[in-house]
């Protein structure tokens, strides 16, 4: 049986077809307070279940853990969450503030007895998984869902020296080049950001990174991209957070086409994780 989350109904579904598990239907509902409430359709009972959760909100956060407490007759319980929310709260930025991340973890593995193992995709921080307790962990590497139709001639740029390792997996599976953006301090006032080692001039370039959450990583890039004339430059990542005006911002940046996957199910996420997550819950 896979059980999909508030937030991942179509990964779920994708999931349920790849493994020819069950899809249980959940209803997410509201009481007249405002209070969430879920019901899982059939008592699933001495059964082995895959809870499929993102939670990019606080609202499936709490509907993850209803669902995992209704979940309780189960025989086990796998949980995916393809996008965990607060994992880059990974420590205290400044006195008196939470580590989120740890609180997440910690309340999520407690709220079902027979939790098997959780996977993550694409952590920004792997450590993260050590808080999750009594429970196996692992972090699935959709790196190379990002290659979907690149044709070889491509140029893989990351933004920034985080994301390289992303950039030389994507350039990996494609056949592509590979590169990265580096700043060059020319005087006190004057930095020059630009490819590494290799030019853009008339090259598809296709910028890659773990996630687009405000897009000041990537509208930044594409600026100074352009100062450099490339044929196109066009943006893929695992997680599509685009909180706030960051859609706008990269549009008038000039992007040329934004492609992501569907840990969070926007419109973008024209790419799929799901046979990472149904190769690992097999
Ligand atoms: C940074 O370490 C990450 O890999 C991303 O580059 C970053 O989280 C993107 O955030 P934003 O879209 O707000 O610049």
């Amino acid at each position: 049986m896979i059980v999909p989350g508030s937030e991942s109904q179509v990964l779920a579904a994708r999931v349920s077809r790849k493994t020819e598990r069950e899809l249980c239907r959940v209803e997410y509902d509201r009481f007249p307070d405002g209070e969430g409430i879920v019901r899982i359709d059939g008592v699933v009972e001495d059964e082995d279940v895959a809870v499929v959760a993102s939670t990019p909100t606080d609202r499936s956060l709490v509907q993850l853990h209803q669902v995992l407490d209704a979940l309780e007759k189960a025989d086990s319980v796998t949980l995916v969450i393809p996008y965990m929310g607060y994992s880059r709260q990974d420590k205290r930025f400044e006195d008196g503030q939470p580590v989120s991340a740890r609180v997440v973890a910690r309340t999520t593995s407690a709220t079902v007895a027979r939790l098997n193992e959780i996977y993550t995709v694409n952590l920004h921080e792997e450590g993260v998984l050590d808080w999750f307790t009594d429970v196996e962990t692992r972090d699935l590497d959709a790196s190379t869902v990002l290659a979907d139709d690149l044709v070889g001639d491509e140029l893989v740029l990351a933004p920034d020296t985080g994301a390289k390792g992303l950039a030389e997996k994507v350039a990996g599976e494609a056949g592509c080049s590979w590169d990265y953006l580096e700043k060059t301090r020319l005087s006190g006032d004057e930095v020059e950001v630009k490819p590494k080692n290799l030019s853009v001039e008339d090259r598809d370039a296709v910028v890659v990174d773990d996630m687009i959450a405000t897009g000041s990583t990537m509208s930044e890039t594409l600026d100074v991209l352009e100062e450099q004339k490339p044929a196109s430059v066009s943006l893929r990542c695992i997680h599509p957070v685009l909180a706030k005006n960051a859609l706008t911002k990269l549009y008038r940046s000039g992007v040329e086409e934004i492609r992501a996957t569907d840990t969070i199910e926007t419109g973008l996420s024209t790419l799929s994780v799901a046979d990472v997550v149904a190769e690992a819950i097999s």
